[in-house]
């Protein structure tokens, strides 16, 4: 028999993706699989889900599975399929609400969050503790891998439960979204249990979905060791410093990977050029396609471009890379800005009024785009980064990957996978980009100015790009890691089918070391 592992994401590629999330959920399934883990993924029925999978299923068609019991929004059925591109079986919650959405998972039109989503999430919770509980025609896992505050609920729902022999994780992926909601809704999201189960629940007087998963998974991870310890403490805990001090026994870091065949600039499907760190002219080339490609004027390989490419939001520092790059745009004439990114409006707006005020060197896509992004890692010379925090920060990588430098915060896993050439000395000795302390626009454009100095000097440049793409950040040593972690957590009767693997883990870890 196989270890089982479901892992529960409210996103995942190639279905639905907002960030990070989507990518390591499917990228954490597929290594799995292939250390003989029968990993499977439980998410939302969104509409273009459902309607993506449907298109690419190539084996065959969604097979309907009965839940028997109803979720708090009322009755839903499982659809189950293969994720698309993969071998990993996705299990899509269809419920009505679900299926309305589309373009944003979580916020509509106008940007406001959905009214009915703790009750959405409450139901992914609920699906998942069918399926554990034996009564879906899934067979139960014996490992259940909750991810952020969407499936918060789940560790919680299988202890008041009873369901001790499937053990639980949770993994923070990003503490800022807490799923906090009014405790009036406590009986319609099932939550009606005994007042000191319920109690765990509690934070400042609501009812919070992360904290439910902090307080009773097996174990809880987050996605880089700085990360790790820093919320631990108030600056990063977000109000949930406390519970995790509390928890710290349970706490494991485990990193990231990123997916190497997708960002690939020796065989990248979305570019024109291939190029390798022995012959960087397709970069060249890639960069003359990115000027093309935003507009930018003149088209001229030795232009210094800036690439931007998030979440247009206060974690990503967005209202200070707007105070700093007229100044940085004005010192430097000849440098090209290419920005790429969506999220709050008067960012977006801010953005687009940069690139009326600097016709022909600011080029802005406001959406998301695969091919952009493709495109903006591939031909810029320095992706700019900045974080007030960062759990991982898989964009920098993918940058690194292009032999594009990036210039980013000092601050969780972006301490960790970037070495900074102010802390590792001339760019020859590992140096792969620029970090910095601060939030202030005098603190950014200072390590802008650091970068510019740097690219300068032809030689410390390439040795800094040569570093850059030779970084390693590949998913089999995580994967390896969450099986360790998952046989620690184990019911005694399943621990052999993860034992038998934890050797193998460890050999991995130790050759990453
Ligand atoms: P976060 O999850 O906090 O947004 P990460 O850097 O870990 O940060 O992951 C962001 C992911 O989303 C990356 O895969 C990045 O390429 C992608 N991304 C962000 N914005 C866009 C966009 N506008 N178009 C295409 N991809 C985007
Ligand atoms: C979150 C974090 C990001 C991380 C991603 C995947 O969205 O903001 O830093 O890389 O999750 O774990």
């Amino acid at each position: 028999m196989q270890a089982r592992v479901l892992l529960v994401s409210s996103e995942a590629v190639p279905l639905v993706k907002t960030g990070g999330l989507a990518d390591v959920i499917t990228a954490l399934a597929v290594s799995l699989r292939k250390l003989d883990i029968d990993a499977s993924i439980l998410m939302p029925g969104y509409g273009v889900a459902v309607a993506h999978a449907e298109a690419d299923a190539t084996t065959a068609p969604l097979q309907p599975l009965a839940l028997p019991r109803d979720l708090p929004g009322g009755p839903a059925r499982l659809l189950r399929g293969v994720m698309p591109g993969t071998d990993v079986p996705v299990l899509l919650l269809d419920t009505g609400r679900f299926h309305q959405r589309s373009a944003n998972p979580y916020i509509d039109q106008s940007g406001n969050e959905f009214s009915d989503n703790a009750i959405c999430f409450a139901d992914l919770a609920h699906a998942a503790v069918a399926i554990c509980a034996g009564e879906t025609a899934v067979p139960a896992p014996h490992v259940v891998h909750a991810n952020d505050w969407h499936a918060g609920l789940i560790p919680f729902l299988l202890k008041t439960a009873g369901l001790n022999h499937v053990a639980s994780m949770l993994t923070i992926h990003n503490l800022a979204f807490q799923g906090n909601y009014d405790w009036a809704l406590a009986g319609q999201l099932g939550l009606d249990r005994d007042a000191q189960a319920m109690s765990s629940l509690e934070y400042w007087g609501k009812i919070s979905f992360l904290k439910a998963g902090l307080q009773h998974a097996d174990c809880v991870t987050t996605v880089s060791k700085t990360y790790a310890q820093e919320i631990l403490t108030p600056r990063f805990g977000y109000g949930m410093e406390g519970v995790l001090n509390e928890r710290r026994a349970a706490l494991r870091a485990i990193p990231n990977g990123i997916d190497s065949k997708v960002w690939n600039p020796e065989a990248d499907p979305l570019l024109r050029h291939s190029f390798n760190v022995g012959d960087m002219r397709g970069k060249t080339l890639s960069k003359c396609d990115l000027q093309d490609m935003f507009g930018l004027l003149p088209v001229d390989p030795f232009a210094p471009i800036v690439g931007i490419g998030s979440r247009m939001s206060h974690q990503k520092m967005a209202d200070v890379v707007l105070q700093t790059l007229p100044t940085v745009l004005d010192r430097h004439e000849r440098m090209q800005l290419v920005v790429l990114g969506c999220g709050e409006r008067s960012y977006e707006e801010g953005f687009l009024d940069l690139a009326c005020r600097y016709p022909g060197r600011v080029g802005v896509h406001i959406g998301y785009d695969e091919e952009r992004a493709h495109a903006l890692h591939a031909g810029c010379d320095m992706l700019l980064h900045p974080s007030r925090f960062e759990p991982f920060g898989l964009t920098p990588l993918y940058a690194m990957r292009y032999g594009t430098i990036p210039i980013a915060s000092r601050v969780g896993g972006l301490t960790d996978t970037i070495a900074d050439v102010g802390m590792h000395g001339p760019a020859g000795r590992g140096a792969s980009g620029v970090l910095f302390d601060g939030e202030t626009a005098r603190d950014m454009e200072a390590a802008i100015e650091r970068a510019f100095a740097l690219h300068q000097d032809a030689g410390a440049w390439r040795a800094m790009q040569r570093n850059a793409m030779h970084t390693d950040f590949d998913w089999q040593t995580a994967a390896a890691a969450y099986v360790d972690a998952y046989a620690a957590i184990a019911a005694t009767e399943a621990k052999p089918l993860f034992a038998r693997k934890a050797p193998d883990a460890r050999v991995a870890l130790e050759q990453a070391a």
